[in-house]
């Protein structure tokens, strides 16, 4: 089963063909960084109004790159929420046109379910994934703990009462001047400096709690910022560097550690890493080291393609054949479905 997936829920206009929820045929993704840079974060107009410019050459160098055709579809896929609405709007009116004109099934797939399943992409024919299966969804707009039973039957286990650990990321970045996307940067500084600087406070870290928080982080970052300010006029490079290896350390260290628990707890066969932070070395690092903690045997699963941990419709494209599997009468080509920016999905999807 071919499917186009469109993504286009926040800062990137993606389009790409995935065949039976795995094999990739193409993934286009047009980023907006360049834009949002300037601004330090997402407008969310002026996203939108790229997504506008972008998306049809978006489409059709996805086929053109997987050598197909519109009619060589199976069915049209599209992150319904959550994310920016106005952003979402633009991939929705696309997907729902193509799936109208085409008379195949539309399928609107929830974001978060989108990065759990980009761990499938380009997976071996033979390797299956064991459930019960923890994943750790962690990006600028969501930061979750959710335990997979099966395919398409999650349990939300915890999330971030404030920020997400991505944002916490930026807005760092910002503090320290080290630009956006905030993730990367931090990460190329953290190379540089002493992740046991500075002691910063690991929020929630107990047994049974699997929720998150990172605004009491934030909060002590911008303190020492303005302490190191305060007595020594302008950051040093040091200083940068040490505070970005520190908070780094302290958010990846909260991060495992509570994936470590959930895995425990739910008797985890396999553990997984996903969303735009998941693709930072230090957290995958973390993980490994505590791993030892798990019973032999327990997998560990990240997609190794930098791509398929950030924002891409491939993902879209994967979790949208899962769920089409489950319930194949549920999708037609005129669902009257709206993009929903604040969606719950995990209960029933
Ligand atoms: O999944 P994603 O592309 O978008 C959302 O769904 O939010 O994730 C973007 C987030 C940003 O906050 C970015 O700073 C963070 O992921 N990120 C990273 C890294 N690469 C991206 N955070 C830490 N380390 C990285 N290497
Ligand atoms: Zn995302």
């Amino acid at each position: 089963m071919k499917i186009l997936g469109i993504e286009t829920s926040c800062d990137e206009t993606a389009c790409a063909v995935v065949e039976n929820g795995r094999r990739v045929l193409s993934s286009v993704i047009a980023s907006q960084i360049d834009i949002h840079a300037a601004t330090g974060g997402v407008v969310p107009e002026v996203a939108a109004r790229e997504h506008v410019l972008k998306i049809r050459a978006v489409i059709e160098e996805a086929l053109q790159k997987a050598g197909l055709k519109l009619g060589d579809m199976d069915a049209i896929a599209v992150t319904c929420g959550p994310g920016l609405l106005s952003s979402l709007l633009i991939g929705y009116s696309a997907a729902v046109t193509l799936a109208r004109v085409l008379k195949i099934p539309l399928i609107p797939v929830h974001h978060v379910a989108g990065h759990i399943y980009a761990n499938w992409l380009d997976l071996a024919p033979q390797d299956e994934i064991q459930f019960p299966a923890v994943v750790l969804t962690v990006s600028g707009g969501h930061n979750e703990l959710v335990l997979l039973k099966g395919n398409i039957d999650f349990e939300l286990l915890g999330e971030t009462l404030d920020d997400a650990a991505g944002e916490a990321f930026d807005k760092v970045a910002r503090l320290l001047n080290l630009g956006y996307p905030g993730g990367p940067a931090i990460g190329r500084a953290a190379l540089k400096g002493n992740p046991k600087a500075i002691n910063f406070p690991r929020a929630l870290v107990k047994k049974n709690n699997f929720n998150f928080s990172f605004s009491g982080l934030k909060t002590a970052v911008l303190r020492e910022v303005e302490n190191f300010h305060r007595q020594n006029g302008k950051l040093t490079a040091k200083f940068t560097n040490d505070c970005a290896a520190s908070f780094q350390e302290c958010v990846c260290d909260i991060l495992s550690e509570k994936l470590i628990l959930a895995a425990l707890k739910h008797e985890a066969k396999e553990i997984h890493l996903a969303g735009g932070v998941s693709a930072n070395a230090r957290l995958r690092e973390q993980v490994m080291e505590k791993m030892s903690r798990l019973p032999a045997g327990t997998a560990l699963r990240y997609n190794k393609n930098l791509q398929y941990c950030t924002d891409n419709a491939a993902m879209i494209a994967g979790a949208a054949y899962y769920l089409y599997l489950k319930a194949p009468k549920s999708y037609n080509f005129s669902a009257a479905v709206f993009p929903e920016p604040q969606l719950d999905l995990y209960a029933n999807p």
